[in-house]
């Protein structure tokens, strides 16, 4: 029915009614709020490329942390940052390493907080590559047992959740079979299945300092150009026991995200990572768009993808706004 029978615009003409016909939500229960731990005591350094964001002691984390219960933000990713690098990354699967530390911590004083973990090793490894270096070159299978044991240790300290990062082959069927022989059958896994070999995590990789020593990360994460491919990656991690299935990165990915919601009909992750934080934020700060409103449509974006989750460095940003009553 062409105008002027259907005039679009009645519907948009006051707030009321376009709440009324709003098709997609975000609420502060879908968000994941990413957190980074270093060890020391009352630690909060900024990191210079992602502003409002730090590097925490297990003290501060747990404040932070508290923080974010506080305003029903329901889960936190946790990162650690080793006080020593070495080729096999040691200290990913240290019954006290960092990230160990920060799950009880966190676990001890909010326990009603769901706590999940990366399970990766580029932060721990001194060639900053995801896995073991052999040759020159990313060794897959040597690399499973080392993500299986880091994974175990993580939910053996608390976690109640594990999300492998690394995009090695395999390592979600390593993962659940290493957690179901060690007791933990009923842990949950988030894979991050279409993981892109991307240049938005550089923020990350300085807050980490998780920049390889030598070469790129794209003989093992995926070529951005491809989205089929993706599929067969999210297949194989259903396959092999994934709980959630993660698209990473959000914004220049929202087909990707739509596709794998439409074909698999799991529970979507995405991932909106440090460089699509750190553009919303850079251009706020020179005033060259509304920070604020640029946050909330690229959430709402992402969820509007297909997306039930977003990881967003955004999180507590948003829970504020949105217990104000802001839309999208
Ligand atoms: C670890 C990992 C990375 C991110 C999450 N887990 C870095 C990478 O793969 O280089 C990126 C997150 C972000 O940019 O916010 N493998």
């Amino acid at each position: 029915m062409p105008y002027p029978v259907f005039r679009p615009r009645r519907l948009r003409e006051s707030p009321l009614l376009r709440s009324l016909i709003r098709e997609t939500t975000l609420r502060v229960d879908d968000l994941i709020y990413p957190l980074f731990t270093v060890h020391g005591r009352g630690v909060r350094e900024p990191i210079p490329s992602m502003p409002g964001q730090y590097r925490l002691s297990v003290d501060e984390l747990v404040k932070e942390a508290k923080d974010a219960a506080g305003m029903g933000i329901p889960a936190v990713l946790l990162f650690g940052i080793p006080k020593e690098k070495d080729p096999r990354g040691s200290e990913a699967y240290a019954e006290a390493g960092i990230v160990q530390q920060a799950i009880r911590a966190v676990k001890d004083t909010i326990p009603d907080l769901l706590v999940i973990t990366d399970v990766c090793l580029c932060q721990y490894t001194s060639h900053g590559h995801c896995g073991v270096v052999e040759d020159g070159r990313v060794k897959n299978d040597p690399t499973l047992d080392l993500l299986a044991r880091t994974a175990v240790s993580h939910v053996e300290a608390g976690a109640d959740m594990v999300a492998p990062s690394d995009m090695m082959d395999g390592r979600v069927a390593a993962v659940r079979e290493a957690l179901d022989e060690a007791g933990f059958p009923e842990s949950p896994i988030m894979a991050y299945s279409a993981k892109y070999a991307s240049s938005f995590y550089g923020p990350f990789r300085d807050a980490a300092e998780s920049t390889p020593q030598f070469g790129d990360r794209r003989s093992y994460q995926m070529d951005p150009a491809n989205a089929m491919e993706a599929m067969r990656e999210v297949a194989l991690d259903v396959d092999e026991g994934a709980d959630i299935v993660m698209v990473k990165p959000a914004l220049p990915y929202l087909d990707v995200i739509a596709r794998v919601k439409g074909e698999f009909g799991m529970p979507v992750a995405a991932y909106s990572v440090s460089g699509e934080y750190a553009m919303i934020k850079a251009a706020g700060r020179l005033g060259w768009l509304d920070e604020e409103r640029a946050m909330m449509e690229a959430l709402v974006g992402i969820r509007r993808a297909g997306a039930d989750l977003v990881i967003t460095y955004f999180a507590k940003d948003a829970a504020r706004l949105l217990e104000r009553g802001g839309t999208p």
